[in-house]
């Protein structure tokens, strides 16, 4: 009895825990969002003109009220730094004076060393933390004017920490577009490679999970959250590459699939491996908060600084 009181009483204190932190979250204030600028599906009409769309039509634009009528941009995709600066705790400041663009569709991609402030980016670019300095802009606007559900659903996000749920992968793919028919989740799934394993596995599509991710593959984790990303087919993306060492073979499944992902969208990826960046319109060298070097793969190697250091291996990554 002496044991078991000891074990209940373990679970209890398990159970406090738990519930303090489900209170912590209860008692957060809600996010302020200043922003006022929608993103809807468009199209354009033979005159050049945008009209909202229902449903999907493969165009976004940008639509704001003006004078008690709606404006209409459309979305190209071009994202542009300004001189940012951000610390998450107003102290130790983690990005110092960035600055870059990318034009629509090209590919940028981020290198450096563990701590270097890569995802920090991204979670600056979703108005995940907001910047200290600077200008963020999305084709020309400046970011904290588009609300930050629209801005989200701009971006599609495969993140560094594959967040997989415990449901069927089904329901897993699903949760990049709620009201996907299993059509479209097939060809999302095929879009990143992912289909050829879940085809494999005696239950399919229909296979449960476990959220820690435990029943896959890391590999297999991440081409399932790439398929996420490419239901809900985002005109712009953001991808965080996983540091976990998957093999060569899954390697190049991973980049492949994240190939096909990025095909017309303007992407940033984050490369733990350089072999996934070497076809990017402009790769960045990030240091301790600051872009330190910048160009394509073949002028970098040229310049024989820190990538190249990284590229031939007299320089490892984390
Ligand atoms: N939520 C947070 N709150 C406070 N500090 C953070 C937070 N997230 C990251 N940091 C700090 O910001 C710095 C940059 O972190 P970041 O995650 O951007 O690095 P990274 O370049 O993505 O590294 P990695 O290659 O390991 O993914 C680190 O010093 C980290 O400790
Ligand atoms: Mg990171």
């Amino acid at each position: 009895p002496i044991v078991n009181i000891s074990q209940q009483a373990n679970a209890v204190f398990q159970a406090l825990a738990g519930a303090d932190r489900i209170f912590e979250i209860m008692d957060m204030k809600e996010e302020i969002d200043t922003g006022y600028i929608d993103l809807v599906s468009a199209i354009v009409r033979r005159d050049g003109t945008i009209t909202e769309h229902v449903g999907m039509s493969g165009r976004y634009a940008w639509k704001w009220e003006e004078d008690g009528e709606d404006k209409y941009q459309l979305l190209e995709g071009r994202l542009e730094f300004k001189n940012v600066d951000f610390s998450y705790d107003g102290k130790n400041q983690i990005l110092k004076n960035i600055s870059f663009y990318a034009d629509p569709g090209e590919k940028i991609a981020f290198v450096g060393s563990t701590g270097a402030g890569k995802t920090t980016i991204t979670n600056v670019i979703t108005r995940f933390y907001e910047i200290d300095n600077g200008v963020i802009e999305v084709d020309g606007i400046n970011i904290k004017n588009i609300k930050k559900e629209a801005l989200r659903k701009a971006f599609g996000m495969v993140l560094q920490e594959v967040n997989l749920f415990s449901d069927t992968i089904e329901g897993n793919i699903k949760y990049g577009k709620l009201d996907a028919d299993s059509d479209q989740i097939n060809s999302a799934a095929r879009l990143s490679g992912a289909d050829s394993f879940i085809k494999r596995l005696p239950e399919g599509y229909d296979t449960e999970i476990s959220g820690d991710g435990s029943s896959l593959s890391d590999g297999q984790n991440q081409l399932i959250s790439i398929s996420r990303a490419a239901i809900a087919e985002p005109p712009m993306l953001i991808l965080d590459e996983a540091t976990s060492s998957i093999d060569t073979a899954t390697e190049l499944e991973v980049t492949e699939a994240m190939d096909n992902l990025m095909a017309g969208s303007t992407s940033i990826v984050i490369a733990h491996r350089l072999s996934t960046i070497q076809n990017s319109d402009v790769i960045m060298v990030m240091e301790n908060g600051k872009i330190i070097e910048r160009g394509s793969h073949d002028k970098l190697i040229e310049e024989k600084g820190t990538y190249w250091q990284l590229y031939t291996g007299q320089l490892e990554l984390d």
